[in-house]
């Protein structure tokens, strides 16, 4: 069991089952209406974002969405800003199911108001200045006047193609009363994605996908006292979501390029964290002894190159024992999961692989391992 890690079974908070608002003697008990809310997560990352969905919200436990790999499904109790606050989810959508035979009906009155109303509701989260469909068929004579009856009646633009506010539309996923599927519509929680974050100012090729960085941070375990290292930092992706998920007692990052040191500190600037930013080769001693150490080695041709890869991973497993205090975790995310499995098995006195989690991203299948330190 890694340390600060919550258990990782999806099992809910104990107040999570039944919903009573009133516990007065022979006062009947009303029932809190909950918010049908979909996270979606990048494939492979699904126990570590229904762990946090649970850790982090008020609501009923977790459920997988019928046929989605990179989705699950919670009952929202508390407040819709909380799913703000979630570090793993790519986004968030409010959930209306429509027991309609198809798109057209959800121009009727009642069915227009309630979509209406999860935009309002999206709103008070993170105002959208317009807004869009993602559904097969958007281009349709249907969903022109759908999108102009709810752009009169929320007084939002409707935007094809940039449009901030996202409204998918799709079949159903289970049968309703009718055992027809019937039809969801999906509005999605604030003008961009969660993954799309604010403290982002310098792009960087190869950054790593922030909500990657966050498993990654979970997996490795979040301890105030802490020590943090970030060996080839790039713009300091993995050190941003390390510090915002909770106080380190030290945190430094290491990387060769000077663009990255200057990305890396303006992030950082942006995110209103404090890390010590180093440019040095990475497979050099760094000062200090840390008890956490991240780091995603180049891949492909961004930077560095396949044939020079299997010396570098195997130059930072070396270089991340060398500053590795007894205890240490060490966790990577690798493309180079042939050069990284024989890296780690020549290092195996070094570290030990504690877990693996495939991830897929953009058609990328990356690796995270997470390492203890042999002592
Ligand atoms: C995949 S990128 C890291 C991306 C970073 N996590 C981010 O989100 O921006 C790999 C980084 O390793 C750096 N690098 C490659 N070889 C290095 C070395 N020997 N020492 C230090 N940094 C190195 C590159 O400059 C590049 O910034």
């Amino acid at each position: 069991m890694p340390r600060n890690r919550k258990n990782r079974s999806a099992a809910p908070p104990a107040h999570h089952g039944s919903h009573p608002t009133s516990r007065r003697p022979g006062v009947r008990p009303t029932a809190r209406r909950s918010v049908a809310v979909e996270l979606t997560f990048l494939p492979g990352l699904a126990q570590i974002a229904s762990d946090e969905a649970s850790g982090l919200l008020t609501s009923g436990p977790p459920r997988p969405v019928p046929g989605r790999e990179d989705a699950l499904e919670i009952s929202l109790l508390g407040p819709l800003a909380d799913v703000a606050a979630l570090r793993t989810a790519v986004a968030a959508f409010v959930v209306l199911r429509f027991d309609v035979p198809r798109p057209k009906s959800l121009t009727s009155g009642d069915h227009l108001q309630r979509i209406v109303d999860a935009m309002g509701s999206s709103q008070r989260v993170g105002r959208s200045a317009s807004f869009r469909f993602e559904a097969a068929g958007s281009d349709s004579a249907v969903f022109a006047r759908l999108a102009s009856l709810l752009s009169e009646a929320t007084g939002l633009p409707y935007d094809e193609k940039n449009g901030e506010l996202v409204l998918r539309v799709r079949r159903g996923v289970t049968a309703g009363a009718s055992g027809d599927p019937g039809w969801d519509v999906l509005v999605r929680v604030g003008p961009r994605p969660l993954s799309a974050r604010p403290w982002r100012v310098a792009d960087y090729p190869g950054a790593v996908n922030a909500t990657i960085a966050a498993a990654m941070v979970q997996l490795g375990g979040v301890d105030p006292g802490d020590r943090v290292l970030n060996l080839m930092c790039g713009s300091g992706t993995l050190l941003v979501e390390r510090l915002l998920a909770g106080p380190s007692a030290a945190a430094v990052g290491v990387d060769v390029a000077s663009e990255a040191v200057a990305a890396s500190s303006a992030n950082l600037r942006a995110a209103a964290v404090t890390a010590q930013v180093l440019q040095g080769d990475a497979l050099d001693p760094v000062p200090g002894s840390f008890d956490l150490i991240l780091a995603d080695p180049p891949w492909g041709t961004l930077h560095g190159s396949h044939e020079s890869n299997a010396a570098l991973h195997a130059g930072l497993l070396t270089a991340a024992y060398a500053a590795a205090a007894p205890g240490a975790r060490l966790v990577v995310l690798t493309h180079e999961i042939k050069i990284m499995e024989r890296a780690v098995r020549d290092a195996d006195a070094l570290w030990h692989v504690r877990e693996q989690v495939r991830v897929f991203a953009k058609g990328h299948h990356p690796r995270i391992y997470v390492l203890d330190r042999t002592d």
